[in-house]
């Protein structure tokens, strides 16, 4: 059984302060966008790739290696979560059911490996709503007294703490309904599983790894080039 993937890509890349939104930055010989849907297309049990785009966008017309028989662009929002629920809306209008495993991947995180994919897709298995990819925080995790200030108000126990990454994946329409009650609740819906939570849903934290960075700032750029580099060369041993 084949899975349907959004990927959100219709943001402007404010902190990249690049001349393009930054999924359009160069990365590897492609774009960062081209370099995410190469690594998600590879893995055997993707199919369909739905692809969130901004109606303002002028960079996708140029994208040279898109697979045309299996990406279909859709419109997206203001915010991510806009831009998810855009993408979501075409799965179902498209005639997946509601029980339909979807997965959704941040365009941003060209880093995603075959094996993490793997470790996802392996819970719907087990008794959850769904799964993210996460790890573990490493560093001692300091709550400031003020979001300006510089001082600190106390130590935060690191022991439950971990950094949630994509893809993400649940059932078509129980996520979809959660972000739509997230949006009329006017809960803060920072990724799919905060909007699951906020339904009292069990979503399932599966060990990815630190290398799948979201590309944010410049020096990422850079970084994610190196991790792709390695990537490949293990896949070619
Ligand atoms: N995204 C989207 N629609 C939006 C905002 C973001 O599809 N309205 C996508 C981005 O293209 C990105 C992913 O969501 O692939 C994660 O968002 P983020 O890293 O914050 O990207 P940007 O919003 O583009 O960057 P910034 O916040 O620095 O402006
Ligand atoms: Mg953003």
């Amino acid at each position: 059984e084949l899975l349907p993937v959004v990927i959100p890509a219709a943001g402007v890349g404010k902190r990249m302060q690049a001349d393009r939104p930054k999924q359009y930055l160069s990365l590897g010989g492609k774009t960062l966008l081209e370099q995410t849907l190469a690594q998600i297309a590879k893995h055997p049990s993707i199919g369909e790739i739905i692809l969130v785009i901004s109606p303002e966008d002028e960079y996708f017309g140029s994208l040279k290696t898109l697979d045309a028989s299996r990406v279909t662009r859709v419109d997206g929002g203001t915010e991510r979560v806009n831009s998810v629920l855009c993408g979501l809306q075409a799965l179902t209008n498209k005639g997946y059911q509601a029980d339909q495993w979807v997965l959704v991947h941040d365009a941003a995180r060209p880093c995603i490996t075959t094996a993490d994919i793997e470790s996802l897709l392996a819970i719907r298995e087990q008794a959850y709503a769904g799964g993210i990819l996460a790890f573990p925080v490493r560093d001692t995790m300091k709550q400031a007294r003020h979001n300006s200030g510089p001082s600190i108000d106390t130590t935060v126990p690191r022991e439950l703490l971990w950094h949630a990454l994509t893809p993400q994946m649940f059932r078509l329409g129980e996520l979809t309904q959660a972000i739509e009650q997230g949006l009329a609740d006017g809960h803060p819906i920072t990724d799919e599983a905060s909007a699951m939570e906020h339904m009292g849903h069990n979503v399932k934290l599966v060990n990815g790894s630190p290398t799948n960075i979201k590309v944010t700032t410049p020096s990422d750029l850079d970084l994610a080039a190196f991790y792709l580099t390695a990537m490949q060369a293990v896949s070619d041993k």
